[in-house]
């Protein structure tokens, strides 16, 4: 057990957490206010997850999610974090098409988003990439198991690694970017067993969201923690707050509010000076006056 790291946190920050056996802490993040409760409230690492997509911006999924708008988001988080290190997902695409164009849209992230690391999503075959982002002095953190940009690949979002051969090939997709330079990586949708050992077997620190308790730390959507994700969420999610319900509730009585002339009241409203009152209301008589004689 530790409290949080007392920040700005840094990258060796994250990974000496392992060494000393103490859990990570990560949220995502998709703006500034959220980012600033999620940094007051001790949270070790804020990723700005392409999650965005289907969480904030209405998509079905993440594929539609463009670089300008990472980029927007993660500005935003930045501004609302002083404390947190900032993760800012790479989007689909943006990392696919050569590696001179990642390291360009990954450097993006950097010098204009403010994010001091990034991640990609695959194993093996994004092994390449990482490396030529780690010679660009941009530290990545991994994501394997369901990535959720595969999901067409995968038939949709379906937990990885249930057979034999399928939790090999897991295992050696976090091997793969622990060797190409990762400095941590998420491990999501596999089953606990196999997150333990791919958590025993790795020298970095593993999150795991849907991968059991044996990782080294856990990541969740703020949105499903909060309750304001609609039903149903997946079943690996903990709701620490029902904010959807507080939200309509609160905005219906808004609404009973506004529809009866209760709100605003007095003390919600400004108000003139009494002088300045009159003066008005006798110009307004000259200018009426003027108006009637002519
Ligand atoms: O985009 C995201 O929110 C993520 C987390 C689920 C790890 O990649």
């Amino acid at each position: 057990m530790s409290g949080p790291l007392p920040g700005p946190v840094t990258v060796p920050d994250i990974v000496r957490k392992k060494e000393r056996g103490e859990r990570i802490v990560m949220l995502t993040a998709y703006d500034a206010p959220t980012a600033r409760l999620l940094d007051s409230a001790g949270v070790d690492i804020l990723l700005v997850g392409d999650s965005v997509g289907n969480v904030v911006l209405g998509y079905q999924n993440t594929l539609p999610v463009t670089m300008d708008e990472m980029v927007h988001h993660t500005r935003a988080v930045v501004r609302g974090a002083s404390r947190c290190l900032v993760v800012a997902d790479m989007p689909y695409l943006s990392y696919h098409l050569g590696i001179q164009e990642s390291v360009r849209n990954a450097g993006r992230f950097v010098q204009e988003g403010g994010a001091r690391a990034v991640k990609v999503e695959g194993g093996r075959k994004r092994a390449e990439v990482i490396r030529a982002l780690r010679e660009a002095e941009i530290p990545v953190m991994g994501h394997v198991g369901l990535t959720p940009q595969s999901v067409h690949d995968f038939g949709g979002f379906k937990v990885q690694g249930r057979t034999g051969a399928a939790a090999r090939s897991v295992l050696e997709d976090a091997l793969a970017v622990e060797e190409a330079g990762v400095f941590a990586v998420v491990l999501e949708g596999i089953p606990a067993e196999l997150a333990a050992l791919i958590t025993e077997r790795l020298a970095i620190p593993t999150i795991g969201i849907g991968a059991g308790p044996s990782c080294d730390g856990q990541v969740l959507v703020i949105h499903d923690l909060l309750g304001i994700s609609p039903d149903p969420v997946p079943s690996f999610v903990r709701k620490y707050a029902d904010l959807g319900t507080a939200i309509r509730e609160a905005c219906v009585r808004f609404g009973a509010d506004v529809r009866a002339g209760t709100f605003p009241a007095d003390n919600e409203s400004y108000h003139l000076k009494p002088e300045v009152l009159d003066e008005l209301r006798a110009g307004l008589e000259r200018f009426a006056r003027r108006h009637w004689r002519s």
